[in-house]
């Protein structure tokens, strides 16, 4: 995933960012169509681009001033007539462009001419998808460019985190749990408002890509439980409830209500968080609001992630709303993040530390076993794909991984 069409709203409007190892120019064409065109001189490869958004009709090349029209054609070269052959052949020397495909504003692309159509290769979590953004009625906008970080360790590393790990949130984010982010710390010391429980929902579809839906249901009471005569959407104005989820059909209902957090991964490398926090720090009187970011976990190296953040939030809401929104997001899962991203990172970083130690060929300490046997298949569930609930399992993380060894094992 490239980012988002809202990115580059206007012809010209281009923003960088990699495809695979290729850095692309993500541009809106004079003709409005959105294009990404290889970065890199079709004259001797000289990086074309250097700013990481801006306006631009033409790209000029620094060396010898070939230059190229936003929709990537060659439109000039320098001594042209005086210097080069008669046949001279300059729409062979248009930049590469890649496969791009926009659904809902997210942008995709590849460079394989052969690979399926973005719908067929989304699946089944599309539906997931697009049932979490019609729960906000649907037009969202994104909140400034992403932020960006770096982070040590391999792209997986965090892209398993969070297609399911709700396991690691009493030790790693047991700060933010005592902040109370999530309610308040109850007297057995797990958290949520008193008199409620959490429950999730697992969904993994073959093709590596995953959702887990957290609940929050009466103590006791089980996820079919829930009075969907009258769904709740933590996180969004009870007053404006009504409104957000007109658009909504009655699976999507069933998905979203009670829902407190949905997060999960498009393979290979995109994830996504919907969530409701009470608090962004301990002392916050805001009330409970919901923000939803999506995130690209970009390979640098074998140990290295670029990590991409956009928040996005609902045109429906008012701006006010939008900045709370944004501001939750960024004081919690940004790259400045007091709580959950630099608990993360630092184990993150500890993974990465250990296992480049490793004698070769030792492999990892990998196990991912958490909840074989222990769930139960969600009766009456309303999405595509396997559902399971429970709480703790690695159901998602063993189709993200299955998904990647086999990719893997395809290679030549
Ligand atoms: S390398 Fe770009 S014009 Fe020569
Ligand atoms: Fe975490």
């Amino acid at each position: 995933m490239l980012g988002f069409a809202g990115e580059v709203p206007e012809p010209g409007d281009y923003v960088l960012r990699m495809l695979g190892r290729d850095e692309v120019v993500v541009v809106r064409g004079e003709d409005g169509e959105v294009r990404a065109l290889h970065n890199c001189c079709t004259h001797r490869g000289t990086r074309l681009c250097r700013a990481s958004l801006g306006n631009t009709a033409h790209l000029r090349c620094s060396y010898h001033g070939w230059t190229f029209a936003n929709d990537g054609r060659l439109v000039g070269v320098p001594a042209l007539r005086s210097g080069y052959p008669p046949d001279f052949d300059r729409t062979r020397h248009d930049l590469p462009t890649a496969r791009v495909a926009c659904r809902r504003g997210f942008l995709f692309a590849t460079w394989d001419t052969e690979a399926p159509a973005l719908e067929d290769y989304l699946g089944e979590i599309a539906w997931y998808l697009d049932a979490i953004l019609d729960c906000g009625a649907g037009e969202w906008e994104v909140c400034g460019p992403p932020q960006r970080v770096r982070t040590k360790g391999n792209w997986k590393i965090p892209t398993d985190n969070f297609a399911g790990d709700g396991y690691h949130m009493r030790t790693t984010h047991q700060i933010a749990l005592d902040q109370g982010i999530y309610g308040d710390t109850l007297a057995d010391g797990t958290r949520g408002r008193a008199g409620t429980d959490l429950v999730a929902v697992n969904i993994a579809t073959p093709a590596g890509h995953s959702v887990r839906a957290g609940y929050v249901v009466e103590s006791g009471l089980s996820l079919e439980d829930r009075d969907l005569t009258a769904p709740q959407y933590p996180g969004y104005p009870p007053e404006r409830w009504a409104e957000l989820t007109a658009a909504q059909t009655p699976e999507q209902v069933r998905f979203t209500s009670h829902c407190e957090v949905a997060h999960g991964v498009v393979f290979p490398n995109t994830v996504f968080l919907s969530v409701a926090h009470d608090r962004a720090v301990g002392e916050d009187t805001d009330p409970l609001t919901r923000y939803l970011v999506v995130r690209s976990h970009v390979p640098v190296s074998a140990r290295e992630t670029e990590c991409l953040y956009w928040t996005l939030a609902p045109t429906a809401m008012d701006t006010e709303w939008r900045r709370r929104s944004y501001r939750f997001q960024a004081r919690t899962q940004s790259a400045g993040g007091i709580l959950f991203e630099m608990d993360d990172f630092e184990n993150f970083a500890r993974i990465d530390a250990a296992l480049a130690r490793s004698a070769p060929g030792r492999g990892g300490p990998v196990d991912l076993t958490l909840g074989v046997g222990r769930s139960t298949p969600a009766r009456g569930f309303p999405g595509p794909a396997r559902a399971e609930v429970a709480t703790l399992s690695e159901h998602n993380q063993r189709a993200f991984y299955q998904r990647w060894s086999t990719l893997m094992g395809e290679l030549p």
